[in-house]
């Protein structure tokens, strides 16, 4: 079977060498890849933003199954067009990925399916917005409805920066996406990430992470697209792991069926564990980036047999390994900000022969026989062990031996399951 995955982060690469070890494959390309992903497929340069360029490409070199990982494709209907063109594919769907692409749809969906979420109210004009931001109390959350790259959000401490967050939100600040906005409670709790596989009808439980948002250690700096993550979360108790599967994924998957808009493809649960329970957070239409690469190397089933299966309506419940997985993200001075480009790494050979550790690419380029740090987050160093300590220490010692001007890394990932 020939396989074409989107993309290339960290996300895209542990999928596609969870892909290539399935015996139903026999080519896999990936469009457009990184240095890392070339290891295990052919990349080919077509951009994740060309659908028309996409699909063409798989009509002509006759893919029988396309993976589409990111939400920019998918809430931008890439799943519509691969299927339009007779390409089967993993989604969602667009209609179906307004779970990630519309904080208010999902809001709203929490009512009409009883999921417990915070008390909140959508608003297409400031003023009230501002009245009802007021009576919700501080701190108090503010959102644009639509996908602003992982950086809609604004956390409110008082009446002064909750205004002036709904007023940069109407005037564009987040562009087109915070034009409709939802204000919501604050939640207070710790936070965790359930994943499933939904064939539209049916839907497997799949595995919880863990993600570290904030840039710096002990969870401070600005919020970033993830800077580690571990996988089982020990804060995610086998009864909470059934509460979202029973009270939150199956209840959400009957109404998007009920709603005429099967949800087909890997759903993420953002949960708050608080005093009261677990509350829905947001859905993402896709597998989380980090969460991904700490997931794949616990998964024993082949990965390729179950997305197939959730494209056809034939899942089946899958084998995970029970050790956990733990992997830091390291990425170039800078980021989230502006950072450089270009920096050569070293030490990977050295690491790559580190039994039980896999170094997934996220922004690398390979010039010659060098591989570049050309991205924002730029490895993702990932170890399995008995158990967060042990997997912690095979990552950080593996972190050690890479270097390239620039590098930086949290040096704490896993505090909170080792806090416990
Ligand atoms: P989202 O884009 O919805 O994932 O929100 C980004 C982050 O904002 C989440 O991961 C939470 O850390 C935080 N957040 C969102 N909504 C709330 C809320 N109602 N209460 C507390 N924190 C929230
Ligand atoms: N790690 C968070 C995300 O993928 O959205």
């Amino acid at each position: 079977m020939k396989v074409l995955l989107v993309g290339s982060g960290g996300r895209e690469h542990a999928l596609a060498w969870a892909l290539a070890k399935s015996p139903l494959l026999t080519k896999l390309y990936c469009a457009p890849g990184n240095a890392g992903i070339a290891a295990v497929a052919e990349c080919v340069p077509i951009p994740a933003t060309d659908f028309a360029g996409l699909a063409k490409f798989a009509v002509e070199t006759r893919i029988d199954f396309a993976v589409i990982a990111a939400d920019a494709q998918l809430v931008g209907g890439l799943w519509d067009v691969m299927e339009a063109a007779g390409i089967r594919s993993l989604g969602p769907s667009k209609a179906a990925a307004v779970l990630e692409g519309s904080k208010g749809f999902v809001k709203d969906l929490c009512v009409q399916a009883g999921i417990v979420t915070a008390a909140y109210q959508r608003f297409t004009a400031p003023e009230p917005a501002k009245i009802f931001a007021d009576s919700l109390g501080f701190p108090v959350v503010i959102k644009a409805d639509g996908l602003a790259a992982g950086k809609g959000v604004i956390i409110a401490p008082d009446k002064g920066e909750s205004h002036k967050a709904i007023d940069f939100m109407f005037e564009g600040g987040f562009g087109a996406s915070g034009h409709a906005i939802v204000i919501e409670e604050f939640m207070d709790g710790e936070e965790a990430s359930f994943f499933a596989l939904s064939d539209g009808a049916n839907v497997i439980p799949l595995a919880g992470a863990q993600d570290h948002k904030r840039v710096g250690d002990g969870d401070t700096g600005p919020n970033t697209g993830g800077m580690g993550a571990y996988s089982p979360a020990p804060v995610l108790t086998s009864s909470l792991q059934q509460m979202a599967m029973e009270k939150f994924i199956k209840p959400t998957v009957a109404a998007m069926a009920a709603k005429g808009m099967p949800y087909m493809g890997v759903l993420y649960l953002g949960l708050m564990i608080t005093k009261q329970g677990p509350k829905l957070v947001e859905y993402n239409a896709r597998f989380g980036d980090p969460e991904c690469q700490v997931l794949m190397p616990r998964l024993k089933s082949d990965l390729l047999a179950a997305l197939l299966a959730a494209r056809e309506g034939t899942l089946a419940p899958l084998e995970w390994h029970d050790e956990t997985a733990l992997t830091v993200v390291m990425a170039s001075k800078g980021y989230p900000g502006s950072y450089e480009k270009g920096h050569v790494i070293a030490g990977l050979e050295r690491v790559a022969k580190l039994p039980g550790v896999t170094v997934f690419h996220a922004g690398t380029e390979r010039r010659g026989g060098d591989i570049l740090a050309v991205g924002g987050r730029v490895l993702n160093v990932t170890a399995l062990g008995k158990d967060v300590a042990e997997a912690q220490a095979r990552a950080y010692a593996a972190v050690d031996m890479i270097h390239w001007e620039g590098a930086f890394c949290r040096r704490d990932i896993g505090w909170r399951a080792l806090k416990r």
